[in-house]
């Protein structure tokens, strides 16, 4: 957990850092922003730290040996593809193989600020230092997209994924995720690939966006969308999904 940010003289945080900062700000949504706020408040004048570091460019090297040191690689897997149904994962550590970073980066920031619940992540993420994370995202992301078995065609999953059921508010999960769940390129932390991701953590984001236990989407547009999913099309969506190569 080092605290040096290492920016050589000289070297831009460049249009982006921008970019992202902007990103950062726009996607976190209000949770995050009054926790920003606070920071500034906090002391005053000076630049939250969290703000100014996390959604600068990472560097995939640096990336990959603090994943490993910040003991990330220990449940996503050292190229962050995860374990599939192994007896000690159970297919509930998601991989991050090919998410994009400021997903990664926003994920984090949830975890850390409570926009997003969970035991084991909450202390993972508020453990590491902040100045760490664009660099442990910018190594996942570089690697391989995440890949299924190919054995993914449920017939009810493939339509609801396609077409999802508008009368029930349920939009098509395509015109999001992108064909086959691979994600829409250029619209980073906006579009996840999910296509190839571990089934039971499918399942249980589903289960948590239907009963709010996972709310840290823009505008709660996830808990809109799964809000009347049944138990049976939640496990289609995952046995499509999860089957996608
Ligand atoms: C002890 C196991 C464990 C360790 C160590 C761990 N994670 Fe996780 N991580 C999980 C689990 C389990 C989840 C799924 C949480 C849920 O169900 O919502 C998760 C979820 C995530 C997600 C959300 C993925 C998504 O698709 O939304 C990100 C990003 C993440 N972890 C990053 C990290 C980083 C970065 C580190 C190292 C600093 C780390 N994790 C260390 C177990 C772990
Ligand atoms: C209007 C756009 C939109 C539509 C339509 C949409 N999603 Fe999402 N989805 C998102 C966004 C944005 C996120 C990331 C939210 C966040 O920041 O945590 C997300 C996250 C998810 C996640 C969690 C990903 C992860 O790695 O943890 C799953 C699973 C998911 N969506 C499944 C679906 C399914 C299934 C459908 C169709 C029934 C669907 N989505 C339709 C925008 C959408």
């Amino acid at each position: 957990m080092s605290l040096s940010v290492r920016k050589a003289p000289g070297q831009a945080w460049g249009v982006t850092g921008c970019v992202a900062v902007l990103l950062a700000a726009f996607l976190s949504g209000p949770v995050a922003a009054q926790a920003v706020k606070g920071k500034g408040k906090s002391v005053t004048g000076a630049v939250p730290v969290a703000a100014a570091s996390a959604p600068r460019a990472g560097e995939v090297l640096a990336g990959a040996r603090k994943s490993d040191d910040e003991r990330c690689q220990e449940c996503h897997g050292v190229d962050g593809h995860g374990f599939g149904q192994s007896a000690s994962s159970e297919g509930r550590h998601p991989k991050l193989g090919g998410l994009p970073a400021d997903y990664i980066v926003k994920q984090v920031a949830d975890f850390r600020s409570g926009a997003r619940k969970h035991d084991v992540m909450t202390v993972m993420a508020r453990t590491v230092d902040p100045a760490d994370i664009a660099d442990i995202a910018a190594y996942f992301a570089s690697q391989k997209p995440m890949a299924g078995d190919g054995k993914g065609d449920d017939p009810l999953g493939r339509k609801l994924f396609e077409s999802g059921d508008p009368a029930r508010g349920v939009d098509a999960c395509v015109s999001c995720h992108g064909p086959a769940g691979k994600g829409v390129a250029g619209l980073g932390a906006a579009s996840p690939p999910i296509g190839g991701q571990e089934w039971r953590y499918l399942e249980k984001q589903l289960l948590d966006w239907r009963s709010g236990d996972r709310s840290n989407s823009r505008d709660g547009v996830m808990n809109r969308i799964a809000r009347s999913l049944s138990d049976e099309e939640v496990k289609a969506l995952a046995n499509y999904l999860a089957g996608q190569r």
